[in-house]
């Protein structure tokens, strides 16, 4: 259980970040207990009048039904590529923000994502999303990544042994993670290894590795080419960090 020091720093990150939301932009809603901290203060707003005409597309399941529970607008992806076709608009990313949390984010913001299981779809709204923003306390810093958290990595079932043993063969040791001793199910009905690297010195290379392969369906290393902002909160203040 998280002090109540990291649940406000956290919380501050997320309400900084949520301050970059217009009326009528369409949002993509992060997973997470730092990303419910920016859904709520969301969800503040539009109750508040303050926010108009906001569209929230969530990463998870989870999030959708906090979202709903909320009274944020939800739609998904592909109903925001109707609306961009029926608009006749040429945007091949029709998400204007995304705010969301991150386990570890190195000097270079390339990030770890995935302690929460969301990671592919926290995947494909990043890279359907104009601004990608990062919401975390200062404590998932680090040098390099690989130095505090493990690679999620979501598999098929049916290539759960050989994808096991393919990470083995990198170096790394792998656990298969569970759920009340039941293998642990994403959104997409996959499972997750969590995989200790180590420290990841070249986390492109790595992330193309595992990208070769068919039976791993994503990772949870996001390169830093995907982040625009990173809202880090520490108890000297916000700091935003971008990569130019
Ligand atoms: C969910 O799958 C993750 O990517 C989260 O964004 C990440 O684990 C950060 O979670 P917290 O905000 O709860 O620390």
């Amino acid at each position: 259980m998280e002090n109540s020091e990291t649940q406000i720093l956290k919380k501050s990150a997320a309400e900084n970040a949520v301050e970059e939301i217009k009326d009528g932009m369409i949002v993509g809603l992060g997973t997470g207990s730092t990303a419910k901290f920016a859904i709520e203060s969301l969800a503040k707003k539009i109750k508040e009048g303050k926010l108009k005409n906001i569209y929230g597309v969530p990463t998870s399941n989870k999030t959708k039904e906090l979202a709903i529970q909320l009274g944020i607008p939800v739609i998904s992806l592909n109903e925001c590529y109707k609306k961009l076709s029926s608009e006749n608009i040429n945007d091949l990313k029709p998400i204007d923000i995304t705010i969301d949390g991150a386990d570890e984010v190195d000097s270079e913001l390339n990030l770890i994502k995935g302690g929460g299981g969301a990671l592919l779809r926290e995947k494909v709204i990043a890279q359907n999303t104009k601004s990608f923003l990062v919401v975390v306390d200062e404590s998932k810093l680090s040098d390099k990544l690989g130095e505090k958290f493990f690679v999620p990595v979501e598999v098929l079932q049916f290539a759960l042994e050989s994808e096991k043993s393919f990470l083995e063969s990198l170096g790394a040791k792998v656990v298969l993670r569970k759920n009340n001793d039941e293998p642990f199910l994403t959104d997409e009905g996959n499972f997750i290894l969590d995989v200790y690297f180590g420290k990841i010195e070249n986390p492109a290379e790595l992330s193309s590795i595992l990208n070769e392969r068919a039976g791993i369906v994503e990772h949870g290393i996001f390169l830093n080419k995907l982040v625009d902002k990173v809202y880090c909160s520490s108890h000297n203040g916000i700091k935003i960090l971008s990569v130019s």
